[in-house]
């Protein structure tokens, strides 16, 4: 009977996290955004606001993605001394997610209508991953997180001049990620070879690509 209640426990936790993900707005920071009231951006044109809000809907989409590929790792990797570790880098995602979220709505935009999708997709290669070895695991966190930092340095310097808010919640997310990726190295995450990273830089086209507009 207790087995069988904490097999429901555990169900209905990892549909919560699905819905926190995937609902707009549902996401509940435990730290405050970045963007705070201090942070003031200069006047943007309507096109400029539709750039910065492509971006931050790519960022949103990433933390979605964060979430999925930690929640899948969860349920198949053995983590025995990181598992705690792991867990609250999956809480700053959820920071990441409601703060992209936080943002698009003062940009008076949208969260992307493909985020089940690459929901979907991430939970799958997190599973496998998982499944396949804590190694490999932890290397596929190491190298998404990478990739993820390099995204945020890029998008720092193309959002456009006047959105300081933006750039605020991207700079903490940066540090954050890097955090992340140091994590799953030393808990001894592998190195990927080069058409690892290939495929993995190949997806993120598809998605950065799709979600700037979708
Ligand atoms: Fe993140
Ligand atoms: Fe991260």
């Amino acid at each position: 009977m207790n087995r069988h209640l904490s097999r429901t426990d555990n169900l209905i936790h990892q549909f919560d996290t699905v819905l926190r993900s995937l609902v707009p707005h549902a996401a509940q920071a435990s730290r405050p955004s970045p963007a705070t009231a201090d942070v003031q951006d200069a006047p943007m044109s309507e096109e400029e606001r539709r750039h910065a809000a492509g971006l931050m809907r790519i960022n949103h989409t990433g933390e979605v993605c964060a979430q999925a590929l930690y929640q899948g790792q969860g349920l198949t990797a053995k983590l025995p001394e990181v598992r705690g570790q792991m867990e609250e880098a999956a809480q700053e995602e959820i920071d990441h997610l409601a703060w992209c979220d936080e943002r698009l709505e003062e940009l008076h935009d949208r969260t992307s209508v493909l985020n089940p999708l690459f929901y979907a997709a991430s939970f799958g290669i997190g599973a496998v991953a998982g499944a396949v070895g804590d190694r490999v695991s932890l290397g596929f966190v190491a190298a998404t997180e990478e990739q993820v930092g390099r995204h945020l340095e890029d998008h720092l310097v193309r959002l456009p001049p006047g959105d300081q808010r933006s750039r605020a919640v991207l700079r903490q997310m940066a540090i954050d990620e890097a955090h992340h990726a140091q994590l799953a190295l030393e808990a001894g995450g592998a190195r990927f070879p080069v058409p690892v990273k290939f495929g993995m830089k190949l997806m993120s086209k598809v998605m950065t690509t799709s979600v700037y507009r979708l």
